[in-house]
């Protein structure tokens, strides 16, 4: 069955196309419907099943013969490591820990948060906690301790599994100060701390609060997999929203399982057994998906690299990797491709690797843009498939379904909407446009299995975030198109959310943090372009009256504050000081006008602007630092 007739067959009877697909998990107890309506919106899968997500993605496959495949393949260039993990072994792995974590009293509906880098122990907390049904928050390790307190405080965590560091090139990032100032900080605080001492950096435990990974599990118990309810909340991923305070996505475990099953054959074209790479990291949505649960779940290899695309030690790792560990299928960030572009324009690493397993490159997280995709498949010569999703769905809205039926490329495009997935062009009152007109793009409810049915602990804030907009759909929060075939094309958030070389990033949380400094009276932040990163934000900020501190000195400050409250990850580095903020009469600041003249592209003076000078005024002042070029 080619994709047009997979599609219409889920448009006949969706509940049928995903109880069909539910046959291909374990459950303990099989659902015997798929969907339950809740009123105002709300909507579960699989409700009435039974089923644990580990077991699903380790016993099963150990119990089926796969026990001495490998199951993950950690790479390391940053520490020169390397370790391959069967099922079987991995299996044995999480089942101690998890036995560990039950000893000191972790249960099923408790949430436990994950601080740890791109190593195998991360997976293993992720698998532990899925198998005695703990919900977890992995949280990204380039966020500060403020960001982690905010999580810590919103999810309340019974327990914190946490390593003692991650490495960046050139740089050990102590992650137990940042633990330790983060507990500072909440309210709430965990009944302990479980710290996986890496030899890298080891750290100093608190006692009475923290205990040893390995400590706690010396002369333990396996722990077995205790089934959930398929609407069971399996993790709480929080994502940037349009304000400081991030949005708790919630992932339902039967819809999840399903749902990643489906695509790894579907899309990815991978079978069982054949080794496929996300190139993220376990504190993106990408990660949790595509490194830990999907390959697992379908009884692939997954590859688990702590590395960067440049620089560990070169632009050929990629190419190493995909050499030496036969990688089928391999998923990474634009930003990525376009860092390994700008080192090796003509591809002469790329040339000194064997790179015929490989069947596709697949980009997403960010706009790919023509060139990237262009210099991909002419260095690597396989298809280059854009995908668009995000952390709300969980896997893609829109892709080329190549294991299912390769549909042609058109560049631009991330293809095509995915079965479960009935997406809608439509104006500001909520009225479909034609093929090759720009709209908000929204979803027709109810979402498919896996994608969040709520946010943790916040369903007026989901209903209002993505249910009110437009009723009946769910607000991507993306604008764009789709032409006479089908194809679907993203251009632009139509929210505060900016993208920096692929991690989701919110200027509302950036504008609270620099609003909180001394002399800074109002200011604005904007994404403006950049050639390697996608975006970079840049800040405005307007002086209280009076202040006559250099400005370098408050620039550097500003630049500070946001390193230590949100994070390095937020790559914050530009801040200009002016003298006012170009407004509507309503008081709006004009911040999509910014991004424009930033930029050096066209723009229409907005109607309702209270002051077009003030536009002169941040035109010559981006001109100082190099932007708005004519
Ligand atoms: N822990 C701690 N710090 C981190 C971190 C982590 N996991 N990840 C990034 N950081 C830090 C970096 O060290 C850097 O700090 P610095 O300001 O001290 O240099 C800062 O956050 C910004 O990092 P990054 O945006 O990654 O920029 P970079 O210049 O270090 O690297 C690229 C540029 C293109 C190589 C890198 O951005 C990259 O690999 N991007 C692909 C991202 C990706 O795969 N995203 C997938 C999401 S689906
Ligand atoms: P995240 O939740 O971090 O995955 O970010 C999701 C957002 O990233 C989407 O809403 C889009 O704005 C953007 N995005 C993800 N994939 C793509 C893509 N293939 N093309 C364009 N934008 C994308």
């Amino acid at each position: 069955m080619g994709y047009r007739e997979t599609y219409q067959n889920w448009q006949n009877d969706p509940e049928a196309f995903w109880l069909k697909q539910a046959e291909a998990i374990d459950w303990t107890v099989p659902p015997t419907k798929a969907l339950t309506d809740h009123g105002d919106n709300l909507y579960e899968w699989f409700e009435d099943g039974m089923v644990n997500g580990c077991y699903n993605a380790l016993d099963r496959h150990v119990e089926r013969g796969r026990g001495n495949q490998v199951a993950i393949i950690y790479d390391s260039p940053i520490t020169g490591k390397k370790e391959k993990i069967t099922y079987a072994k991995l299996t044995d792995r999480v089942a101690n820990l998890a036995g560990a974590l039950a000893s000191q009293g972790i249960e099923k509906g408790d949430t436990v948060i994950i601080y740890m880098p791109m190593i195998p122990q991360a997976i293993e907390a992720m698998l532990a906690c899925a198998r005695l049904g703990a919900i977890h928050s992995v949280v990204f390790g380039g966020f500060a301790a403020n960001e982690l307190a905010v999580r810590i405080d919103d999810c309340k965590p019974k327990a914190i599994i946490a390593a003692s560091c991650g490495l960046e090139p050139g740089r050990v990032v102590q992650y137990k100060p940042l633990l330790d100032g983060a507990l500072q900080m909440s309210k709430h605080l965990p009944d302990f701390c479980m710290i996986y001492q890496r030899e890298e950096h080891r750290c100093e435990m608190i006692e009475g609060r923290d205990i040893d990974w390995h400590e706690a599990q010396k002369g333990g118990m396996p722990a077995a997999c205790i089934p959930v309810e398929g609407n069971f909340p399996a993790y709480i991923l929080y994502t940037s929203g349009t304000t400081g305070a991030p949005k708790g996505v919630v992932r339902p475990t039967g819809g999840h399982l399903v749902a990643l099953n489906w695509t790894m054959k579907n899309i990815y074209n991978v079978d069982p057994g054949d080794v496929f790479w996300a190139a993220s990291d376990v504190g993106w949505v990408v990660g949790h998906s595509y490194i830990c649960y999907a390959p697992l779940i379908h009884g692939n290899t997954t590859v688990l690299f702590e590395g960067k695309p440049i620089g560990t030690p070169d632009a050929g790792t990629f190419w190493r990797i995909i050499q030496e560990h036969n990688v089928r299928s391999f998923f990474t960030a634009p930003t990525a491709i376009r860092a390994v572009k700008r080192e090796d324009p003509k591809g002469e690493f790329r040339a000194k690797y064997d790179l015929s397993c490989l069947r596709a490159l697949y980009l997403a997280g960010e706009r790919a843009d023509p060139d990237t995709i262009e210099w991909a498949q002419d260095i690597l010569d396989v298809p280059v498939y854009d995908h668009w999703w995000q952390t709300e769905t969980g896997y893609t809205i829109a892709g080329n379904p190549a294991g299912l039926e390769a549909l042609p490329v058109k560049i631009g495009s991330p293809t095509v909407p995915m079965p479960g997935y009935d997406v809608h062009i439509l104006d500001e009152a909520g009225h479909p446009q034609k093929p090759g007109e720009l709209g908000a793009i929204a979803i027709k409810l109810p979402l498919p299995p896996g994608t969040l049915p709520t946010l943790w602990n916040a369903t007026d804030r989901f209903i209002k975030s993505y249910l009110t907009t437009f009723p009946g759909y769910y607000e991507t929060g993306d604008a764009g198109m789709m032409d006479e075939d089908g194809y679907l094309y993203i251009m632009a958030r139509t929210d505060d959310v900016i993208n920096v070389a692929g991690h989701r990033l919110s200027t509302g949380a950036m504008e609270e943090v620099l609003a909180g400094h001394p002399d800074v009276a109002e200011c604005a932040v904007i994404g403006v372009g950049d050639a390697l990163k996608g975006q970079s934000p840049m800040g405005f900020v307007c002086l209280t009256k009076g202040v006559n501190r250099p400005h370098e000195e408050i620039m550097r400050e500003c630049v500070q504050r946001i390193r230590d409250q949100i994070g390095p990850v937020a790559a914050y580095k530009m801040t200009l000081v002016v003298d006012r903020l170009p407004k509507t009469r309503s008081g709006k600041i004009l911040r999509a006008t910014m991004v424009k003249i930033a930029d050096g592209e066209p723009f229409k003076m907005p109607a309702t602007i209270d002051d077009p000078a003030i536009l002169d005024e941040i035109k010559t002042a981006l001109q100082t630092i190099g932007y708005a070029q004519d």
